[in-house]
């Protein structure tokens, strides 16, 4: 498994989870019932959250760790660097980044390490191992 420089130690990860929860409580999903918050921490130890917000035409939805994403670009600009990301749900079942989240937390993250609730209960990855040769531009 490739290090992750900063791993989040226990009580940050707590917060994460506690941060994701609640933005979870916001989420629009009248589609697919499936409401889920994402929390992540900035190398420089801000903390952002989204939730997922969906849309009548299904493909337009938008996930939760995107929106934090997005939400902490408008706020902070550019220069991101995302550590740790945790994504949960209301159903508490496995949940981990989909394949575009995977791609857009390598963008602004290509180090971070990513909570999740696996198959088998808590996990934790190195972004590299959800997405292995990310594309990069740069
Ligand atoms: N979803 C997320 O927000 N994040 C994930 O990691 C997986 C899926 C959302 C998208 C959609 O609103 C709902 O879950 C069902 O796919």
């Amino acid at each position: 498994m490739k290090s992750s420089g900063k791993k989040p130690s226990s009580k940050e990860n707590q917060n994460l989870v506690r941060a994701a929860r609640k933005a979870m409580t916001h989420a629009y999903a009248p589609y697919s019932h499936f409401r889920v918050g994402a929390a992540f921490l900035t190398s420089k130890g801000e903390l952002f959250s989204g939730c997922n917000v969906e849309n009548a035409s299904y493909g337009l939805s938008n996930c939760a760790e995107r929106t934090a994403i997005f939400a902490a670009i408008a706020q902070l600009g550019p220069k991101l660097n995302i550590r740790a990301v945790a994504v949960v749900n209301d159903q508490g079942v496995p949940c981990s980044p989909c394949g575009a989240c995977r791609q857009v937390i390598y963008e602004f993250g290509p180090d971070a390490t990513i909570f999740f609730q696996s198959a088998n209960g808590w996990k934790e990855s190195h972004i590299t191992e959800l997405l292995p040769e990310g594309f990069r531009l740069k």
